[in-house]
């Protein structure tokens, strides 16, 4: 089992293979996604919302995304593994965000970083460093105070346009792959088209070169609403819920330890 290189996702792309990413934010999760044939992993910074308990990915830290990266690349035995840039992380001078992100490879052992939002410069002096990237448009979530919540983007013949100027200059400025999210299907599918990385759509529809999920909104183990694009393939949640609860039951009737031999055994 080879391990897969950012430059192995264009080969996907012009070859004519979707590329299908996951998020992961642990060892236990890593391993059960390469099991099931899962080589590209994001640690995305919706670590604070669906592991952090946060609202948003506004408080995550470098620290939050070093923390899980290592876990994530402990158990990644194949797998391209990305992190996120959290919020500011690569906003605070040059410096900084190449101190932030050269953790992440050096430390975290990511192979590659994604920066949310049309931000040439950043992705030149990462690249330049040796720092491979992934962009990311559309819906950029750690801007989600000032686009007033999670909303669809590029609604308009201009913004979209603006997209996909975005898309083409992200291109030239050196970035591996792109995740689009939260676009229109048609706006998707002609940036898929025009550039040659591959897109990676999250509510972007079925013309991108590759898809993404949070992973535990797959799994149905999101407490509350998952966003209308996604498709639960498990109830992983109520298994769990319906678990715990045969366990207190089995507890509280003395039911469980069931012998000796079955308590000790360990
Ligand atoms: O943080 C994240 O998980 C992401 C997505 C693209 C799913 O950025």
């Amino acid at each position: 089992m080879s391990r897969v290189r950012t430059t192995h996702l264009a080969r996907r792309k012009a070859a004519g293979e979707k590329i299908p990413v996951l998020t992961a934010y642990d060892a236990t999760m890593t391993r059960l996604l390469e099991r099931a044939g899962i080589d590209v992993i994001l640690v995305g910074d919706s670590v604070g919302m669906v592991v952090l308990g946060y609202e948003t990915t506004v408080p995550v830290t470098i620290a939050d995304m070093l923390h899980h990266t290592k876990a994530v690349s402990r158990a990644a035995l194949c797998s391209l593994v990305i992190a996120d840039m959290p919020f500011l992380s690569d906003k605070l001078g040059e410096t900084e965000m190449l101190r932030n992100a050269g953790q992440l490879l050096a430390e975290g052992g990511a192979a590659a970083v994604k920066i949310e939002g049309p931000r040439f410069d950043s992705v030149r002096t990462l690249v330049g460093a040796g720092i491979p990237v992934v962009g990311h448009l559309g819906l950029l979530p750690q801007q989600v105070h000032q686009l007033g919540g999670f909303t669809r983007q590029a609604q308009t013949e201009a913004s979209g346009r603006q997209l996909l100027n975005d898309a083409l200059a992200l291109e030239q400025a050196g970035v591996f792959a792109l995740v689009l999210e939260c676009i229109p299907h048609e706006l998707a599918a002609e940036v898929t088209r025009r550039l040659s990385v591959p897109t990676i759509g999250l509510g972007a529809g079925p013309g991108c070169a590759g898809q993404v999920l949070v992973s535990n909104d797959l799994f149905g183990l999101t407490d509350g609403p998952v966003p209308s694009f996604v498709k639960q393939y498990a109830h992983v949640g109520d298994d769990m819920v319906n678990a715990a609860r045969k366990y207190i039951a089995d507890v509280t009737a003395g039911r469980y330890p069931e012998t000796l031999d079955e308590h000790e055994s360990r």
